[in-house]
């Protein structure tokens, strides 16, 4: 006998063999036709019980939501809508589930609902194709950089430095809540949180990566990132996983290619690899716009959309450049900017970078050179003195998805930089190294995953595509 999962069957034609299959009903119909789950596939394979043969009591336990085994034989089916159904010949039950308890039921549930179950939610249709193909993603980032000779390094978790300089960290302290250490004047002394430092949950493993891509030459940083900023949006978490790559010798022209070959290859891998997962995603996104008003509906379902990615070569405009596009643009009047950018050096607002992506250039957009002052200290500087070598990749629906720069190798220059920004030398001497001993040119990004698994399963909400977000509102599970 053998022991199979609802994948392979669905895909065998070896019929008459005996098999044991263990699951989780979905629906009972007829008392007499079982959907059958095991989480191998978003397909449900039918087992056929006769009802006839069974006791009472075993069949009024067939439920959906329990565990079941069942032992039989892999049959052609007569039915329309699947090839194979398993003819059951003995059935076990694994593990009840109260009908009138269960929250999960055979009908369509909210989002809003599904979250407040988080621990259930994976059980539904959606969330099984999102987190198998979130689960993908992340094996096609480790594929992508493996094949083209990176090293995998991890970057700590707990550290004493503010990468991004945007204050937004969480605290990691060791002190004692019922007798804190006390300044002077009372208050607590947070700079004797951890063992001692003050330490916080790091809101981005690049600067370590530098000192790894200043040895090893290609490093990527795959792991969870914080950030303590109270937005509550449909793209920002508190928690998400951010995948960094970072490497010696390359430019900016260089990051560019290296972003946007990635990204195309992480989406080819999972067109090619998750096509009944993607296929049932893109059916949902067209039933979702069917109930919309025709002005709202999509240009392309999610397989076009992804497909229009792998295909298409990703426009790259300076910044500056693209605030002359936004002066000079006459918004529909009905959807006017509510921010019109008219000075050179403002920072683009979500709503900016949407119309350069989804009304002006119609796909992928790559900014390049901003102003140094809206971005982070370790950019490297110009020759024009004003803008810095950074880079955002900015998506259709989802806006900026990565964000990255050639850093700025120049030990002077960034010291000046530090300076100006009233950040301790002091706590950076481990960074300014790599800086004082065989400096180079490098690059690397940034890419938020959960931006990238939302894009790929057309998911209108980031919480919906990691198993247990991290909100202002939400840290129970
Ligand atoms: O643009 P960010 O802040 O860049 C950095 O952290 C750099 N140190 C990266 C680097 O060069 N190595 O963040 C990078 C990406 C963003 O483009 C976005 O996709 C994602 O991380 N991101 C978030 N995703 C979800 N929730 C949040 N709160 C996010 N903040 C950033
Ligand atoms: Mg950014």
């Amino acid at each position: 006998m053998i022991k199979s999962n609802v994948a392979e069957l669905l895909g065998s034609d070896n019929f008459l063999q005996e098999i044991t299959l263990n699951g989780w009903v979905r629906t009972f119909r007829a008392n007499r036709f079982i959907a059958l789950n095991d989480g191998s596939t978003i397909n449900n394979i039918q087992c056929v019980v006769d009802f006839e043969k069974m006791d009472e009591a075993t069949l009024k336990r067939i439920t959906t939501g329990a565990a079941i085994s069942v032992t039989g034989t892999l049959e052609e089916s007569l039915g329309k809508g699947q090839k194979v159904e398993v003819k059951v010949t003995s059935l076990k039950i694994l593990g009840d589930s109260n009908p009138d308890e269960y929250p999960i039921q055979p009908k369509k549930h909210s989002f809003e609902f599904l979250r407040e179950n988080a621990h259930l939610r994976i059980r539904t249709n959606t969330f099984g194709a999102v987190m198998r193909l979130r689960s993908a993603l992340s094996f096609a980032v480790h594929k992508y950089f493996t094949e083209n000779g990176f090293y995998n390094f991890h970057a700590p978790i707990i550290t004493g430095s503010d990468a991004e300089g945007a204050g937004e960290m969480f605290n990691v302290s060791t002190l004692d809540p019922l007798n804190p250490p006390k300044k002077e004047d009372g208050t607590i002394d947070y700079s004797q949180n951890f063992f001692g430092k003050e330490t916080n949950l790091t809101v981005s493993g690049q600067l370590e990566a530098e000192t790894y891509a200043m040895a090893l030459g290609k490093v990527y940083t795959f792991g969870p990132t914080f950030r303590a900023e109270n937005s509550n949006t449909t793209r920002h978490l508190a928690e998400f996983w951010m995948i960094e790559p970072e490497v010696a010798f390359n430019n900016l022209d260089d990051n560019m290619d290296l972003a946007e070959d990635f990204i195309k290859s992480v989406i080819s891998y999972v067109l090619a690899n998750c096509k009944d997962d993607i296929a049932f995603l893109n059916d949902r996104l067209i039933q979702e716009d069917k109930r919309k008003p025709a002005i709202e509906r999509s240009e392309m379902t999610l397989i076009e959309r992804l497909n229009f990615i792998v295909e298409n070569n990703f426009k790259r405009v300076s910044y500056t450049e693209a605030i002359d596009i936004l002066r000079n643009c006459k918004p529909n009047k009905k959807k006017k900017f509510q921010y019109i950018i008219n000075e050179w050096g403002a920072d683009l607002q979500s709503e900016h970078e949407r119309f350069l992506v989804e009304k002006h250039f119609k796909c992928p957009v790559i900014l390049f050179d901003y102003p140094a002052n809206i971005k982070a200290f370790y950019m490297r500087l110009n020759e024009d003195g004003k803008t810095v070598r950074a880079m955002d990749v900015l998506f259709p629906g989802i806006g900026e998805i990565v964000g990255g720069s050639q850093r700025e190798e120049r030990l002077e220059v960034l010291q000046q930089k530090i300076k100006e920004l009233n950040i301790d030398e002091k706590e950076l001497w481990w960074y300014l190294d790599t800086r004082r001993f065989g400096t180079a040119v490098h690059s690397g990004f940034g890419l938020g995953f959960e931006r990238l698994v939302q894009f790929t399963t057309g998911m209108g909400n980031i919480r919906d595509v990691i198993p247990y977000p991290r909100t202002p509102q939400n840290a129970e599970f």
